[in-house]
């Protein structure tokens, strides 16, 4: 059993705090927004992710997790100390790190003993020196301690399965006995470990979640290319995915990637590049082909409505996937935001996000379940995967819309049974329509039957 703090009560923290506590570690989360120590001495979390609430209360009654907002109370018998503090994008692109500087000088100051550093948060790299210096600066007397950079691979939504089974286990540092430490803490986790030095450990979490991207924006340009010329690109991707040397994760088309992780992570390793005199040009096209895909998506809306003034218009899903409440980056608020200007009455169901999404665009109408968004819709847009989408009734969603018109912004339903329930159906990137033939023919045809 260690005595381990994990500042930042947000998902990486949450998720970090409780796995380590149900390791049988003693966990003390401390954040300086008391509402949420509040709540969370109450059993209420700040976030949704899978799992975690009864995670959370399992080890809160076996007095193995604890809540504060004093850096004192809680590094009186702390040796380690995890800053999982948020690093939001600043004006450029560049990671603004005021809650990491903040959480390294409340350390400085209320530490008294030897302490392990360890930084989850994904930070520029050179941080994890940084920090080591602000630490140095505030101490009050000189005290011995060590900087470790630990990146965290975890996903929102299956974040608690992803701790306990990671890939790997990265460490960055110097100090060997300090990386030895925190090896100690993974080794129940069974995975390999790779040890290196401050900075390659901050460059290995950009690098990768730049290259996911990266996939990402591959296949939606294949996708924009199969549409061209008649092509399925969810076929396209698993022909690809067979290939040891490509796999089949992270080639799904759609509305491109978002949430709190991606987007500010290209951009500020972009931002890190151009600084030193580097012209990230693979990165700005990342950026470019993810920027995009809602004015395509928003096309393909116009192509089968015309006009959108006076429409309604039922957005399924909006957070930016399924099995979170997170709603940073989403890219359902940025069609969201376009259909409003074209005088859309936009309407949305989400299962969990709805909450979030009202507080940031009032003007949503929220649905109480996906029948009662379809009725009287002109069109339904599937921004979110979600699994209890993909089981609808969709001949009761076709009788209730105004009109039976679906963009698939996720490619969740099959293009040709939606087309013979008698829906006018658009996925990303599928070129075909029922018969084979390219979807041009089909769409002439529907054309023609409705007139
Ligand atoms: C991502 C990484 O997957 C984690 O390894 C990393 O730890 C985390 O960022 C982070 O840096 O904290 P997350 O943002 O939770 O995790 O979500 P992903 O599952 O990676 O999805 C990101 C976005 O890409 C979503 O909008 C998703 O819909 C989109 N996506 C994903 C696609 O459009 N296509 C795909 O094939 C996969």
């Amino acid at each position: 059993m260690k005595n381990i703090i994990v500042v930042g009560a947000g998902y990486v923290g949450l998720v970090t705090a409780a796995c380590f506590a149900d390791l049988g570690n003693r966990v003390i989360v401390l954040d300086i927004d008391k509402s949420k120590i509040e709540g969370l001495k109450k059993g209420v979390l700040p976030i949704y992710e899978p799992g975690l609430e009864e995670m959370v209360s399992r080890n809160t009654t076996a007095k193995r997790m604890d809540f504060t907002t004093s850096y004192p109370q809680a590094l009186r018998e702390a040796e380690y100390v995890f800053i999982a503090v948020g690093t939001p994008s600043g004006v450029d692109g560049e990671a603004d790190l005021k809650h990491v500087q903040q959480a390294a000088e409340a350390i400085a100051e209320a530490m008294t003993g030897p302490l392990i550093v360890v930084n989850k948060s994904t930070v520029p790299v050179g941080t994890g020196d940084w920090v080591a210096d602000i630490i140095r600066a505030h101490q009050s007397k000189p005290i011995p301690f060590a900087v470790v950079s630990n990146p965290e691979f975890l996903r929102e939504g299956s974040a608690i399965l992803d701790f306990m089974n990671p890939a790997r286990t990265v460490l960055g540092s110097l100090d060997p006995e300090a990386v030895e430490k925190v090896a100690q803490l993974h080794l129940p986790l069974r995975a390999p470990i790779v040890v290196t030095d401050l900075r390659t450990a901050e460059m290995i979490k950009y690098a990768s979640n730049a290259f996911l991207a990266t996939r990402i924006s591959f296949i939606n340009e294949i996708a924009n290319i199969c549409e061209a010329l008649g092509a399925d690109v969810k076929e396209v991707a698993n022909g690809m995915g067979y290939d040891p040397r490509i796999g089949r994760t992270f080639l799904e088309a759609g509305m491109g990637y978002g949430g709190s992780c991606f987007p500010k992570d290209v951009q500020a390793l972009a931002h890190m590049a151009a600084e030193k005199g580097r012209n990230p040009q693979l990165l700005q096209a990342v950026m470019d082909i993810n920027a995009d895909r809602t004015r395509l998506l928003m096309e393909r809306v116009h192509e089968l409505l015309g006009d959108l003034a006076g429409k309604d218009i039922g957005l399924l899903g909006l957070t930016f996937k399924p099995n979170t409440d997170d709603m940073r980056e989403a890219p359902s608020l940025e069609i969201a935001r376009r259909l409003v200007k074209k005088g859309v009455v936009v309407h949305a169901y989400d299962p969990v996000g709805m909450e979030r999404a009202r507080d940031m665009m009032p003007e949503l109408i929220m649905a109480e379940d996906p029948y009662a968004l379809a009725e009287g819709c002109d069109a339904l847009i599937v921004c979110t995967d979600w699994n209890e989408f993909k089981h609808l009734d969709l001949s009761r969603i076709l009788q209730m819309m105004k009109q039976p018109v679906i963009v698939d912004g996720r490619n969740i339903y099959d293009p040709v049974v939606l087309t013979r329930l008698g829906f006018r159906y658009r996925g990303i990137g599928r070129g075909y329509g029922p018969d084979g033939s390219p979807i041009e023919e089909v769409e002439t045809e529907a054309k023609v039957s409705e007139k």
